[in-house]
């Protein structure tokens, strides 16, 4: 069943913005909430409605935010709670909505409460944190964090404390009311403030089987994800935060949620879910160490999209994406180096940005920004990224190694600066960026893009404006989908409402392609294309082209 309920996040585009990489605008190299507030003419120019802002508050900046402080404060690195009033007012009256960052399965181990807790053991603060006692002088059980290493960190004292990512992200314990009613009550204060909603980070993890079993692997080494993702009995928290705050604040979510069963897709972003939608990790991207030529790779990839398609509009509503700031650049997730050029690019955007769901653009994305080449570890900012080299160096991983797998896969790619410009720095900071800028900045950047009808920022720019216009917004959004039997690399859908009908073709490769008889007929009109002149659709699609058709029946209505 498709859900034909109406509210403004299914109808909005998503941009999401990494602030220490936006803008900077006070010289120090890092980006900031003024340099947000300066852009925001930008993106209404783009033509997004909806801004995602990854995590501005307090910070001891062991994981570029997601490690807090003080969830009530901007961190001065990024500005001050004013900037913050001043972006939303002026986002405000530019209609563009704004939501911010929900980490509340860890905090920072320089938080308030957990100084006090590790100060006090008997204080109501070590209630909101998991402490365990050692057994025989080792780590209470063999849980491994989702940065490499035990789960479980000593105290002087021989208390050992749980975090699911770095020792410096202690995890806040659900299985207390009153933890429980500080997180519900900073919400709301939010919200008062005049935000959308959230995107809620790794809110899977927030439960944990309640008697810390060891898990038997066959080598010692698996994540006992089983454990703590997505445990029985996490319902009873969503649940409550959705009564508690979400529903009276009719606040909308998109939750960052791995572990969660087909089974149960329903209970997380069904009609009466626990949250508006959930990302869905599953096809955004190829397997690793896939060749990304191959006919395999790209068919079991268009199962996994499309099965993923279909159970969310079964469900109720999914986000799209292929991008965000943990991930590689989706031209080098999918493109062989030597292929990827401004077509497969703008293939891929009209690829995710048509189908059911709502459409998330990650900064950078929209301009064709790609993986930075990283060299040695000395070229790796990530903090995550060192962790889990040092564990797999002990277990003889060589420097190479781990750097290869890096420029695949690494978090950085995403966080290098913004390219607004070809001038220094590409236009980020007049100070030394904390992150190199990429190369390629002199080619790729927003300045040149924008006065470029052919550039990918341009075409950005059309598919959005496509999806959000009349008459064609409400089959983008509301409209069914549907995935007809298509030859060789060809992908594409039908979008469906009321006897209306459009059909988005994709040739997935740099040989032209022809659709056969599941595409509309030859004659029918283009909407859309990533190639100039495409007035009519002829029956072929050319090498990485992409077309946008209304289909015969909507034509024989007019
Ligand atoms: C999420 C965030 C990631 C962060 C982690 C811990 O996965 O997307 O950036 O490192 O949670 O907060
Ligand atoms: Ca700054």
């Amino acid at each position: 069943m498709t859900d034909t309920v109406r509210t403004w996040w299914k109808e909005a585009v998503f941009y999401q913005i990494y602030p220490r990489s936006f803008l900077d605008t006070n010289g120090d190299g890092i980006g900031d909430l003024k340099g947000i507030t300066r852009r925001l003419d930008y993106l209404e120019w783009l033509g997004v409605n909806a801004v995602w802002i990854s995590p501005v508050y307090r910070s001891p900046m062991e994981d570029n935010g997601y490690d807090i402080s003080d969830y009530r404060q901007i961190d001065p690195v990024f500005g001050t709670n004013d900037d913050m009033w001043e972006l939303l007012k002026e986002a405000k009256r530019r209609n563009i909505r704004v939501i911010m960052d929900l980490v509340v399965n860890h905090c920072s181990d320089e938080h308030p409460w957990f100084e006090k807790a590790v100060a006090e053991p008997d204080s109501e603060e070590a209630g909101y944190f998991i402490f365990r006692k050692g057994k025989d002088g080792k780590e209470p059980n063999n849980w491994r964090s989702n940065f490499g290493g035990s789960v479980w960190e000593a105290l002087p004292d021989g208390r050992y404390y749980m975090h699911t990512f770095s020792a410096k992200q202690p995890d806040l314990n659900w299985e207390n009311p009153k933890l429980r009613k500080q997180i519900y009550d900073m919400m709301k204060w939010w919200l008062d403030k005049g935000i959308s909603g959230f995107r809620v980070d790794a809110i899977t993890f927030i439960k944990k089987d309640p008697e810390f079993h060891s898990v038997e692997t066959e080598d010692g080494s698996r994540y006992p994800i089983e454990n703590f993702e997505n445990y029985p009995g996490i319902g009873k928290f969503l649940e409550e935060m959705k009564q508690e705050v979400l529903e009276p604040y009719q606040c909308m979510t998109v939750a960052e949620a791995p572990g969660v069963p087909e089974s149960q897709l329903g209970d997380y972003e069904g009609e009466n879910g626990y949250f508006s939608m959930i990302f869905d990790f599953t096809w955004d991207q190829f397997p690793e160490g896939a060749d990304k030529a191959s006919a395999e790779t790209f068919t079991a990839w268009r199962e996994a999209m499309i099965k993923g398609q279909l159970l969310a509009q079964k469900t109720g509503w999914c986000p799209i994406f292929l991008e965000n700031h943990d991930q590689p650049r989706c031209p080098d997730k999918f493109f062989r180096a030597e292929e990827i050029d401004g077509k497969n690019i703008t293939m891929l955007a009209a690829l995710y940005f048509l189908m059911f769901g709502t459409p998330f653009i990650y900064q950078g994305q929209e301009i064709g920004m790609r993986n930075y080449p990283m060299k040695s570890m000395s070229d790796v900012y990530d903090r995550s990224a060192h962790i889990r080299f040092q564990e797999a160096a002990a277990a003889g991983t060589t420097e190479e190694e781990f750097i290869a797998c890096l420029n695949e896969k690494g978090r950085d790619h995403a966080r290098t600066p913004f390219q607004w410009s070809a001038g220094a720095n590409a236009g980020f900071t007049d100070g030394t960026s904390w992150i190199p800028v990429h190369p390629d900045f002199r080619a790729c950047n927003v300045e040149d893009e924008s006065g470029d009808a052919d550039s990918v920022l341009q075409f950005y720019r059309r598919l959005i404006r496509l999806r959000r216009q009349e008459p064609y917004r409400d089959i983008f959004v509301y409209g069914t989908i549907e995935f007809p039997e298509l030859p060789g690399k060809i992908i594409g859908y039908k979008r469906k409402k009321d006897g209306r009908e459009i059909t988005v073709l994709c040739n997935f490769s740099g040989e032209a392609a022809e659709p056969g008889a599941s595409a509309p007929g030859p004659g029918t009109e283009i909407l859309l294309s990533n190639y100039e002149n495409r007035g009519i659709y002829d029956g072929r699609l050319r090498a990485w082209e992409a077309v946008v058709c209304l289909s015969r029946q909507i034509r024989d209505q007019k």
